[in-house]
């Protein structure tokens, strides 16, 4: 369902380039339920963005469901947005229309789709997603889980291969999100779909197939097969432990400039202790390393 090599996004605003995604490398079965997890940062909405052809990526490669999304055009987006993917956001405003109706709300995304059996597939939706109780009521009216629940139909409408949610239990207390949790693996379930999550909630993390972390917009190479409860929560502990090391020892990347110039994370130059314009040895200990030393007596500044 998904492939992607060596997958790379650049966001340029006028001052500086963030990489966000640098070589990521994925793949993702057909009806397949997985989660992604990573620290703040590190790219997975970006990624998310991408699969769901809402941004373009900057290089590489990525296939969804056999369409190459580097070349599509934007109509080619737009179609493939209608028609191939569903998403879930966080923050419901971005799913919802507040003064619609549970049940006109999932109309809304068939607008564009052949007439005819609109209402009753709204209907079978909000069944789905247990909310049929509820289908008068104006979204407003509804809490955050129910909301939650009808943006999971909404985002089913057009009966997509690949769901894509960003952390939609983010907002919503454990017993809530446990709900919507069960709501998208019988889903994923019952009508096959292709559901890709992303995720800082470890009960959702330790329900899904598959566990992919991503640190600095690459995956790592630990991915966690489901075995055993007991195994998986501790390679989850290992993988945290892991995570933790790294962010001690401040693995960033930096981007340089085409005239050589480099910024140099916030953390060294707090740890370094230095502010304002300040003096650095700078020498080359090998081929692919350049070490910048502040030196014990800072020579007198001539500026
Ligand atoms: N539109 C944008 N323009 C510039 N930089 C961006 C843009 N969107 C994201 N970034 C940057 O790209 C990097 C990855 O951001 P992203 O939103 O993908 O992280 P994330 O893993 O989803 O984090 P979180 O867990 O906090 O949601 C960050 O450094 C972020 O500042
Ligand atoms: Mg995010």
């Amino acid at each position: 369902m998904i492939y992607a090599e060596n997958l790379v996004k650049i966001y340029k605003t006028s001052d500086i380039e963030v990489v966000a995604l640098q070589g990521l490398d994925l793949t993702v079965d057909d009806g397949e339920l997985m989660a992604i997890i990573g620290n703040s940062g590190s790219g997975k909405s970006t990624l998310l963005n991408m699969l769901g052809a809402l941004d373009k990526p900057s290089a590489g490669k990525l296939m969804v469901d056999g369409q190459d999304l580097l070349k599509f055009d934007g109509r080619q987006a737009m179609r493939y947005q209608r028609e191939t993917v569903g998403f879930v956001w966080q923050n419901n405003a971005r799913n919802l229309l507040p003064y619609l109706s549970a049940l006109d709300n999932i109309e809304v995304p068939m607008l564009f789709a052949p007439s005819g059996g609109k209402r009753a597939r709204a209907k079978e939706l909000l069944e789905l997603v247990g909310m049929s109780h509820r289908a008068k009521s104006k979204l407003y009216q509804l809490s955050g889980g129910e909301q939650q629940r009808i943006a999971i139909a909404i985002a089913l409408a057009n009966r997509p291969r690949l769901l894509l949610a960003d952390e939609p239990t983010g907002a919503v207390d454990t017993n809530t999100g446990k709900r919507i949790l069960e709501t998208l693996r019988m889903i994923n379930r019952e009508l096959g779909t292709t559901i890709v999550i992303v995720t800082h909630d470890i009960a959702l993390q330790n329900s899904v197939d598959r566990v992919v972390a991503i640190r600095d917009g690459r995956t790592s190479s630990e991915f966690i097969r489901k075995t055993s409860y007991a195994q998986q929560l501790s390679d989850l502990e290992d993988l945290y432990d892991r995570t933790a090391d790294t962010e001690q020892s401040h693995d960033e990347f930096v981007v340089m400039d085409a005239s050589g110039h480099i910024q140099l994370p916030r953390p060294y130059l707090d740890r370094m202790q230095l502010r304002g314009r300040a003096k650095l040895r700078v020498t080359m200990p090998d081929e692919r390393t350049i070490a910048v030393e502040k030196p014990e007596t800072i020579p007198q500044s001539d500026s």
